[in-house]
């Protein structure tokens, strides 16, 4: 065929899909006990909400989203991330006090394809607004650690850093751009772009490490105010028995992050997309985008990195595999008693060969086999070496009791 799907984009089906299943059946548990109710928003916004929110001089914002201008002439772009869309709609519902909303679905960002890095990608995500207190980021990390330990990332670790706030971070900025300007010609073409347009952004730089070794960090310049809320989300880390690193050069590519930045790394990946997640702070976002001030903090984790740093095993599919001598009316009705039991179950169409279905039904692992041979005579189930012969109206029963 001449069609493939576009640059950057992946058809996912079985087996690789029932990672992705597991995966994201997890979040929602996780994202249950937590309190954080599903929040779902547009796949598209206005232009300029990410423009203000995420920030006008982000890569995500120059060089990374796919925007066009619709019939009605509006210029509108597919969401690079959930957090500016999340905080819009918490804005506009007018609702009072703290709020929580988990997200999952697919986001878009123009980039240079390549494993772990997509045009389209799946995050899962929280959002928790209007609170202030160390305590929302120590709950907001645990939920994104925990899920990711629940669903075996290899190698998870941690990485922390406070990015300041409007008090503290123009002072560090100064200081960061005088150092990084003293030495320009170590630096590569990008930064020494960036030194006078958003310096932090060097810090980020992998080519320009070793000019970075000395550089100023965030969290020697922060106010007072700061750096005790720093303090006090590393003592909730720890009562929590969260094992986490600090990085003085942990800056995030989004704009709006105020005092707590961190990562999800998976240390098992390579290093260009070993992030699996990544979140923070952002007290001025809502205000950004034209609303009240709300404060807030929440991460969002990319779910095609975890299937790939994941090393879940997914279980069976299929509970039986109703295999028929009368193939196929006895297995279509067979199969409908036993579903509208509870179970799983497949079988063949198709009118193929006895033969034929058992080659099926041990391709499918399915953790059972039924034998059908006729509406009303009795059918043999199979559990691994166990086998019995028993009416069909007995046999969902039967089953049930052995498979689950
Ligand atoms: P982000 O760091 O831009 O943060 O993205 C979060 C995660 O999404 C990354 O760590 C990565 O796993 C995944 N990701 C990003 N871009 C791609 C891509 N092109 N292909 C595959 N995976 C990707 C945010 O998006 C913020 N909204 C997080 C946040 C929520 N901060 C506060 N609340």
């Amino acid at each position: 065929m001449s069609f493939q799907p576009p640059k950057g984009t992946d058809d996912i089906g079985a087996p690789e899909s029932h990672i992705w299943r597991d995966v994201l059946r997890q979040w929602e548990t996780w994202a249950d006990r937590f309190g954080y109710p599903l929040v779902m928003t547009p796949l598209f916004e206005a232009t300029e909400l990410f423009e203000r929110g995420v920030g006008d001089d982000t890569e995500v914002v120059t060089k990374q989203m796919y925007t066009f201008t619709d019939k009605g002439g509006r210029s509108v772009t597919l969401r690079p991330e959930g957090t500016a869309g999340v905080v819009r709609a918490f804005l506009n519902s007018g609702v009072p006090g703290a709020w929580k909303g988990a997200y999952s679905g697919p986001m878009f960002r123009y980039e240079r394809p390549q494993a772990g890095r997509r045009r389209q990608f799946w995050q899962v995500g929280v959002e928790y607004l209007d609170v202030e207190g160390p305590a929302a980021d120590a709950e907001v990390i645990e939920l994104g650690f925990r899920f990711l330990s629940a669903v075996e990332v290899a190698g998870l670790k941690v990485v922390l850093n406070s990015m300041g706030d409007e008090s503290c971070r123009p002072g560090y900025v100064a200081t960061l751009r005088a150092y990084l300007s003293e030495r320009r010609t170590d630096l590569c073409d990008e930064s020494e772009s960036l030194v006078d347009l958003n310096p932090l952004r060097v810090l980020d730089c992998k080519v320009c490490a070793p000019v970075l070794d000395d550089a100023p960090a965030m969290k020697d310049y922060l106010c007072a105010a700061c750096a005790d809320h720093y303090a006090g989300v590393k003592a909730y880390l720890e009562h929590l028995e969260i094992p986490y690193s600090e990085d003085g050069r942990l800056v995030r590519g989004l704009d709006y992050y105020t005092r707590t930045a961190f990562e999800y790394v998976a240390t098992d990946l390579a290093a260009a997309q070993n992030a699996v997640g990544g979140g923070g702070r952002y007290d001025g976002l809502a205000e950004s985008i034209g609303g009240r001030r709300a404060p807030g903090v929440g991460f969002a984790l990319g779910v095609d990195r975890i299937v790939l740093s994941s090393s879940l095993v997914p279980d069976s599919l299929l509970d039986v595999y109703v295999i028929s001598e009368t193939n196929p009316p006895d297995a279509l009705f067979a199969s409908s008693l036993l579903r509208r039991a509870g179970l799983r179950v497949d079988f063949d169409t198709e009118g193929r060969s006895v033969k034929a279905q058992f080659k099926v039904a041990s391709r499918s692992v399915a953790r059972a086999v039924l034998v059908v041979r006729g509406r009303k005579d009795p059918v043999e189930a199979r559990i691994g070496e166990e086998r019995t012969e028993l009416p069909i109206g007995d046999a969902a029963q039967w089953l049930t009791d052995r498979l689950r």
